[in-house]
């Protein structure tokens, strides 16, 4: 099922994800014991991180596994690390056991051999039980990528692995993201986009006719899952109930 929510503005976009984030975490602990949470980055969710710290610091924090969805490879100090950005708005201010939060590895030489080592890792978390994050938050870039699955890039075809480095025509270049196989595994997937450069990316993710070597977040259809978008204004200016996009 797929669920559209719009708002005035990325501060009441950043409350309702919040608060819609930690009710998903508590349902998938009610439901299964644990919480495997997949994290974006960018600039967007970053309001939304600190709202979870503020509003959610009693949400079941030791229950829930963290890993992400992408990470430029840039060590993990770095400014446009992702890992550092959630630990600055969110983590460092919940009561999250440092050994449930597992950062993509950006230290080894190669990131090739990285983005094995994660993938290893999220195998192994998953043996014994069906693989899937009870919950991936996404974004979507001006240009429609998401995670770091860039347009006309060979990792979207994909059908194996779990994580791969890329090379993106993006800063930094070199990243390491999860693929469609992983993706379309999870059983809540969440898009976190605001602003109006990303209007003509979300309307061309959301059309039923988009191809996703075009449009990736299209690529993006978890079988047994719901995805639920999560829009200012602004960005769901070409879609919506009145534009009949949804
Ligand atoms: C990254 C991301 C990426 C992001 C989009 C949107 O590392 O860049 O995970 O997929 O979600 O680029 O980024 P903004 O929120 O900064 O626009």
């Amino acid at each position: 099922m797929r669920r559209l929510q719009v708002f005035d503005d990325l501060e009441s976009l950043s409350r309702v994800a919040a608060d819609g984030l930690a009710a998903q975490i508590r349902e998938a602990v009610a439901a299964r014991g644990r919480c495997a949470l997949g994290l974006t980055g960018g600039r967007t969710p970053r309001r939304m991180y600190e709202l979870l710290a503020e509003r959610h610091r009693e949400a079941p924090w030791g229950r829930v596994d963290l890993f992400w969805g992408d990470e430029r490879y840039v060590p993990h100090d770095h400014p446009q690390s992702n890992y550092r950005m959630v630990k600055v708005a969110l983590l460092d201010r919940v009561p999250v056991p440092p050994a449930n939060v597992h950062p993509m590895p950006t230290d080894h030489p190669e990131p090739s051999t990285a983005a094995r080592g994660y993938e290893e890792l999220l195998r192994g978390y998953f043996r014994g039980r069906p693989a899937a994050f009870d919950v991936l938050l996404l974004g979507l870039a001006a240009n429609g990528h998401v995670a770091s699955l860039f347009p006309h890039q060979p990792v979207l075809r994909e059908r194996t692995r779990w994580v791969v480095a890329v090379d993106v025509p993006a800063d930094p270049p070199r990243r390491l993201t999860i693929t469609y196989p992983l993706i379309n595994l999870a059983h809540q997937v969440a898009f976190l986009v605001a602003g109006s450069t990303k209007a003509e990316a979300v309307q061309r993710a959301l059309r039923a006719d988009s191809e996703v070597d075009e449009a990736p977040a299209a690529g993006v259809a978890p079988a047994p899952g719901d995805v639920t978008w999560w829009l200012d204004r602004q960005a769901a200016a070409l879609v919506g109930p009145e534009k009949g996009g949804v």
